[in-house]
């Protein structure tokens, strides 16, 4: 950390935390106040992963309505891009305004300035809201806003993870929606809560970077 230039920090809503946005010699980090570290921009091929499964599942990616649950350093979001089409909507939630800000800033670089696409909605606001207000709409829901079902962010984000989060996700869905959560671990609990609400799961592990160390979890989960 003795290189790293602290460039800003966003409180947490409803928490007495923050997000702290670093940048080092060739990277960037966001850490949470304390210490844990949330990401950082050279290790992202599971968040890219966790957009590029669920839309290379699509069968009309043309005009695919995609909701993403956090936007981080945006690499999810660059993910979806590729892999839809020119009439498809794209919204990322993001909970703290001053992630958004950074994504405009010197941040967006890394991820291609997804932000800039015009097909890209932002909608500022906690997705767990967004989700319980949505009914057969998204293609796609892609959910990354925490360290997996055991959260490290904001102790609300375990709704999303429960039986009943699950259930308002995939009401969200449309008939053959594509619901897919990041998590840092796997975790049979959370697997089996998924198929008890009717999905069919697949399991993927993907490399945090390149083809070894840090391995995450992703779920893809299909009525
Ligand atoms: C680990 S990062 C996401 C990384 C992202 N997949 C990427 O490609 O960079 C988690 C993000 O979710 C946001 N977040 C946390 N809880 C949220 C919520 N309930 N609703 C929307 N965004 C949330 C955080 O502020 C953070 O920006």
């Amino acid at each position: 950390m003795r290189h790293w230039t602290l460039l800003g920090e966003a409180a947490i809503p409803d928490t007495d935390q923050s997000l702290l946005l670093y940048r080092g010699k060739d990277d960037f980090f966001i850490r949470i106040s304390g210490g844990l570290e949330l990401m950082s921009s050279r290790k992202h091929a599971s968040e890219s992963a966790l957009g590029s499964l669920p839309c290379k599942r699509l069968r009309q990616p043309e005009a695919a309505k995609v909701l993403i649950g956090g936007l981080g350093m945006g690499f999810t979001l660059a993910a979806v891009l590729e892999l839809v089409g020119a009439k498809a909507e794209v919204t990322v939630a993001e909970l703290i305004p001053g992630v958004v800000d950074w994504n405009r800033g010197p941040l967006g670089e890394r991820s291609g300035r997804p932000l800039d696409d015009p097909r890209t909605r932002v909608h500022l606001g906690d997705v767990a809201k967004l989700l319980r207000q949505s009914h057969n709409c998204f293609d796609v829901i892609a959910l990354d806003v925490d360290n997996g079902p055991d959260g490290l962010t904001k102790r609300a984000n375990d709704w999303l993870y429960s039986m009943p989060g699950i259930a308002a996700a995939q009401d969200a869905l449309s008939p053959m929606g594509i619901l897919a959560y990041w998590s840092a671990n796997p975790d049979q609990a959370f697997h089996d809560r998924l198929r008890r609400c009717g999905f069919m799961v697949e399991e993927v592990t993907v490399f945090a970077h390149g083809r070894k160390g840090a391995r995450h979890t992703i779920w893809i989960a299909q009525n």
